[in-house]
């Protein structure tokens, strides 16, 4: 099957940055996600990419400044959008609670949702306790299918990815709290260097890519090796 390439440019690129970035990734042949910072959303989408949002708020609409709601999203072309990312975790304090609603939000709107999951350092040896608290109190009274993103957050930007077997196990420790075929995602520090490794991971459905995704000739590079 068809691996899901998934690029999520966090806050790194300028409008400029954009325009080329596209120019070069219309060549592709394969058709990656696009996880823009928001405001660039509907230039992917005129261009014709699948295109997510990296977060949404939990409510459709109202005075909540600087938010951008699953309603507006969907009212846009956006098909994706990320929920639970580490750093919105971390930096922005959310919750599995606040999470959930998120979730559910953007499932109301018919936006495919991609949850993040993952355990720092320190958890490691315990990750089973601290995924699965992630899924059952992310997805709370929550049956429909969603995605879900496995990124050990000590591999997220720093060129440390678990090992092979590691992987393998923890997927299938993931797959093994869903009762349908959940697609896992592997992402931390994938790059063109580490992707023909990382391939043999037959369990995984894809790849959540940052640093490396947003360079459009190392994207390719990626999506050729594993399409
Ligand atoms: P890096 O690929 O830069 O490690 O980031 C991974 C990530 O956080 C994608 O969401």
């Amino acid at each position: 099957m068809e691996k899901i390439i998934v690029a999520n440019h966090k806050m790194n690129m300028t409008l400029q940055d954009t325009q080329e970035y596209i120019k070069v990734l219309k060549n592709a042949s394969f058709k990656p996600i696009i996880c823009p910072t928001s405001i660039y959303a509907k230039i992917f989408i005129d261009s014709g990419f699948e295109t997510a949002l990296q977060n949404v708020y939990f409510e459709n609409k109202g005075a909540y400044t600087g938010e951008i709601s699953p309603w507006q999203a969907k009212s846009l072309g956006v098909k994706y959008v990320i929920i639970g990312h580490s750093e919105r975790r971390e930096i922005f304090k959310e919750d599995n609670k606040q999470i959930n609603k998120k979730i559910k939000k953007a499932l109301e709107n018919e936006l495919k949702v991609i949850l993040c999951i993952g355990e720092t350092l320190e958890q490691r040896a315990n990750y089973q306790t601290v995924l699965s608290k992630q899924i059952t109190e992310g997805l709370k009274d929550i049956e429909d299918r969603i995605i879900i993103a496995y990124e050990p957050i000590w591999a997220i930007g720093t060129g440390i990815i678990p090992t092979n077997e590691e992987i393998t196990e923890t997927t299938k420790f993931i797959k093994s709290l869903f009762s349908y075929d959940v697609d896992v995602l592997y992402g931390g520090s994938v790059n063109k260097n580490n992707i023909e490794a990382l391939k043999e991971v037959n369990v995984v459905s894809g790849y959540l890519i940052g640093g490396a995704s947003i360079y459009a000739e190392e994207l390719i590079k990626i999506g050729e090796v594993v399409s």
